[in-house]
Order: C-alpha cells, then sequence, then structure tokens
C-alpha cells in the first residue's frame, strides 16, 4: 500500500532544483511531515555505484542507449530500496530528477526512439510517478555557467556543450506542456526565496486536495 506522496525536480544544469527541493524538504520537516530527501541518479546503495559510471569520465563516454539502461538499472534499486519503502510507510519523498530526466536527455536530446523510452521507462518504474513534479525553466547559458563553477569534479553531463543544453531546456518545457495535471514550470529566474515560496503555496493547495 502507498500511502505517501511523491515529490520530483527537474531542470537543466544549474537550474537551482537541488537548492529548491532542499528548501522544500527543510519547510515540509519543519511543518511537521514525516519526509526525505533522496536524488537520482543514486539514492541507493547500488544506484550509487552505477551513478559513478554515469556522471564522471569523458562526455562521449556511454551511448544514449546504454545510458537508458543504466540510469533505468539504477532508477529501479533506488526505487525498491528507498523511494517505494518510504512512500508504504505514508513518508513524502523529494527526489532530484526522476523520469523526466530520461525523457529529455535521453530520449529527446539524446534521440533515442519515443516508443523505446516509454517501454523501458514503464517497465523500469511501473506505476511509480510523482504527485507533483517541479520543473525548474532557466537559459542554459546562465544555467552551465552556475553549475560549471561549482562543480569540478562530475562534470560530464556538463561538458557535453550549450547545443546539448538549448534541447534540453526546450524538451523539458515540452515535458511541462504535455502533463499539465503533474507537472508545474518553475521560473528559475527568479529570486531563490520568491521561488521558493511559490513552491509551498502550490505544495500546500495541491496536498490538501
Ligand atoms: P547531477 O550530477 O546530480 O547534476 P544536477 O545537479 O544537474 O542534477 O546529475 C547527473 C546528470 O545526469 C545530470 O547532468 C542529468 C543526467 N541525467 C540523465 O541524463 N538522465 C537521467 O535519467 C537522470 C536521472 C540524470
Amino acid at each position: 500500500m502507498n500511502n505517501g506522496f511523491f515529490i520530483t525536480f527537474e531542470g537543466g544544469e544549474g537550474s537551482g532544483k537541488s537548492t529548491q527541493s532542499n528548501l522544500l524538504y527543510e519547510y515540509l520537516l519543519h511543518t511537521g511531515h514525516q519526509v526525505i530527501m533522496t536524488r537520482e541518479p543514486g539514492g541507493s546503495d547500488g544506484a550509487e555505484i552505477i551513478r559513478d559510471l554515469l556522471v564522471n569520465g569523458e562526455s562521449d563516454r556511454w551511448e544514449p542507449l546504454s545510458e537508458l539502461f543504466l540510469f533505468s538499472a539504477a532508477r529501479i534499486d533506488h526505487i525498491a530500496k528507498t523511494i517505494n519503502p518510504a512512500l508504504s510507510e505514508g513518508k513524502i519523498v523529494i527526489c532530484d530528477r526522476y523520469i523526466d530526466s530520461t525523457t529529455a536527455y535521453q530520449g529527446i536530446a539524446g534521440n533515442i526512439d519515443k516508443d523505446i523510452v516509454s517501454l523501458i521507462q514503464n517497465l523500469t518504474v511501473k506505476m511509480l510517478i510523482p504527485n507533483i513534479t517541479y520543473i525548474c525553466d532557466l537559459d542554459p547559458i546562465v544555467g552551465l555557467e552556475r553549475a560549471l563553477n561549482r562543480n569540478i569534479t562530475e562534470t560530464r553531463f556538463e561538458l557535453k556543450g550549450i547545443k546539448f543544453h538549448k534541447k534540453i531546456r526546450n524538451a523539458f518545457v515540452s515535458i511541462a506542456n504535455s502533463n499539465k495535471k503533474r507537472c508545474v514550470l518553475v521560473d528559475a529566474n527568479k529570486d531563490i526565496k520568491e521561488i521558493s515560496k511559490f513552491i509551498f503555496n502550490h505544495f500546500e493547495s495541491t496536498y490538501k486536495n
């Protein structure tokens, strides 16, 4: 039985989604909710081992299809060991990146056929679709500069070039537009506090209803 509530954050490099997901986590803790914070790739022992293969090394280290399988293998472990147990205890789970990253990075930007991506995603997550997904939208020129300034090690995706990251931004916008019930597009150019206030208000009105 799944009594919990599942929230994901998505967006391009440096879009502020990790900051915003952490702020929501703190807010929920302080307002008395049972909540866990996790991330992808990773979030369980096995998935963290696979993460290392994915985020380090040359930017063309893997074919998009290999990436699709590696991210999916990591996700299966993460769901089984971390997400599902927390949801069945009635907790709120916040996850930094999930299925929409696979659709954007491997599917749309990686040019893998839509039907193949859907098939693998359905097999991987079964019915575990987030209740809410916040998609942080930012000009990739601004985002990449922020990301490369703070992260000097795990840069495999950051190094893929501006054309790739423009595709990622467009991909996330189109995912948001085609999943309006679940996804909320967040203007990540705004002030951090203003964005978090918007997210807290949106969460409160959705969670209670
Ligand atoms: P991470 O290092 O956590 O960076 P960020 O802070 O931007 O989230 O993410 C690892 C990279 O993995 C990120 O560039 C996006 C990519 N990714 C995919 O390509 N497909 C996926 O399914 C996921 C979850 C992440």
